[in-house]
């Protein structure tokens, strides 16, 4: 089968094999097609990967449970080298749990590394969509150039998934989400509503993922390869810091943020393909963690949301005073320590940081900061890119999502200084569709105090990176509209990152 063949069967597949009830089992094929949420894999390593799938046959039920009686499923999973199934190479059966809103994540165990997997699940009599995905090379071994795709913000009201689509026709090897999966908010007034009310409850929660997850686009991408995932803010509530609420809206009572956070993270893990490691207890969820593809890089997954001080305002913006302040931290102590003392160990070629906010940008000379930036925690940021330096890195790549626009960054030493040594890069993808279609501005915002940033684009979009063993390109892929269907995709920009030469090199 070709590899043209291959694409078209998997996203292709996503929308027409729901309606194939297996042979052997018509029995119990009276109860409605139970997939309608797609399948996803993630977190893979170079024996495993985690496949995900969710049983909802009317997946926007108000309950939050899909339309599935309260009773366990029994869920069959296949992993094949081939699409078509042809031979196995590993298989079993887990169950769905009505408490889990029926999802299951089943780890795939003893893979071959650097290979590609197809994979799905049978229930119910009948068969999901079929995925593709991938495990990471061994240790010590570069495995083949990586095409890793990176995305973030996903406000389903703002537009259509096109760039989801287009990434998945780009045929990733691996995906990072880098948080606004889902937005919380009530209906708006978008090309699309969400359902409900500002979601609280799990049920809303639950619910609200179901929503998204029904689209074809979002579930190609999920399908085209696995993802690694970080949220940010609006998987809980905007602006969201700590156990304190952050904007000047009636202030929750601790223990009804508590509730909140409790709710959205366990609806967060049940609809993601995190491993077991991931799942959350109570109100926090663990989610810092390493994934290592062979020697060719290191992925350090961070949480910049549930460990920072609490000190952000309305809108995010406070002097810079408290922007210095040694004592503040973004990650907290705890993932600081873990983070320097990984990138110490020199693991791969790259180190490629996954995380939430903007790294480099001074976002105001005259003396503000922007407190939902690494902006408004330099004295934390130092710490990071000194000990980066400190431990030699050869190196950091920081990849960045949450202002929805693109842009491309040397990191400095000195941001204050324009001579100061570039020693690291920043890659931010704009958004998925938060913000709506945009416009064609390429001008940088605050350029006069940001020498260091070299590429501004204000469209719809995300990153798609070829990792190599002696250089990273990162094309900018961008869609001109997101209100309406399809639009085509084109690359906006590219820049090379070349090993052992920190900073852009533009194309
Ligand atoms: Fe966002």
């Amino acid at each position: 089968m070709t590899k043209l063949h291959r694409r078209t069967f998997v996203l292709g597949g996503l929308a027409t094999a729901g309606a194939v009830a297996l042979s052997g089992r018509s029995a119990q094929a009276a109860a409605p097609f139970p997939f309608k949420l797609g399948v996803a894999s993630g977190e893979p390593d170079s024996s495993s990967v985690v496949l995900w799938t969710r049983l909802a046959p009317t997946p926007t039920n108000a309950d939050g449970q899909g339309g599935m009686a309260n009773a366990d499923v029994a869920v069959d999973w296949q992993v094949s080298t081939s699409d078509s199934f042809s031979s196995l190479v590993a298989s079993g059966t887990v169950t769905a749990h009505y408490a889990d809103a029926h999802s299951v994540h089943v780890v795939a165990g003893g893979l071959q590394p650097d290979a590609e997997y197809y994979y799905r699940f049978r229930a119910q009599g009948f068969l999901s969509p079929v995925g593709r995905t991938r495990t990471a090379p061994a240790t010590g071994t570069f495995g083949t150039d990586l095409k890793m795709a990176f995305a973030s913000c996903a406000n389903y009201e703002n537009g259509y998934y096109t760039a989801y689509r287009r990434m998945a026709e780009d045929r990733p090897d691996l995906i990072l989400h880098l948080g606004d999966y889902i937005y919380e908010g009530g209906a708006g007034s978008g090309v699309r509503q969400h359902l409900g009310a500002e979601i609280v409850s799990l049920a809303d929660y639950r619910r609200r993922y179901a929503q998204y997850k029904s689209d074809p686009d979002l579930q190609a991408a999920h399908a085209i390869a696995p993802w690694l995932v970080v949220p940010d803010d609006h998987e809980v509530e905007n602006n969201y810091a700590n156990m304190v609420r952050a904007d000047n809206s009636p202030a929750l009572t601790a223990a009804q943020f508590a509730a909140r956070r409790t709710a959205a993270y366990k609806a967060y893990y049940e609809n993601m393909p995190l491993r077991p490691a991931q799942a959350p207890s109570g109100n926090s969820i663990p989610l810092y963690r390493r994934v290592r593809w062979g020697q060719l890089a290191t992925f350090h997954m961070l949480d910049t949301r549930q460990f920072r001080d609490d000190q952000a305002n309305g809108d995010g913006w406070k002097v810079s005073t408290a922007a210095d302040d040694v004592n503040r931290t973004l990650t907290g102590a705890a993932q600081e320590a873990w983070l320097l003392d990984g990138l110490g160990q020199h693991l791969g070629t790259w180190d490629i940081l996954g995380q939430q906010v903007f790294f480099a940008r001074q976002f105001d000379a005259s003396g503000a900061a922007n407190m939902d930036a690494w902006d408004g925690y330099r004295a934390s940021r130092s710490r990071i890119q000194t000990g980066w330096v400190n431990r030699a890195v050869r190196n950091p790549l920081v990849l960045t999502g949450d202002v929805h626009a693109s842009w491309a960054n040397n990191l400095k030493q000195d941001y204050a200084n324009s001579n100061s040594a570039v020693i690291g890069t920043e890659l931010v993808c704009t958004s998925i569709t938060s913000g709506g279609d945009g416009s064609a501005a390429t001008a940088i915002p605050n350029a006069a105090t940001n020498p260091h940033l070299k590429f501004y684009s204000n469209r719809r979009g995300y990153v798609l990176t070829t990792v190599g063993r002696t250089q990273v390109r990162a094309d900018f892929r961008s869609v001109a509209k997101v209100t309406e269907h399809d639009a085509a995709v084109s690359t906006a920009k590219s820049f090379v990152i070349l090993d052992g030469q920190p900073g852009l090199q533009a194309l």
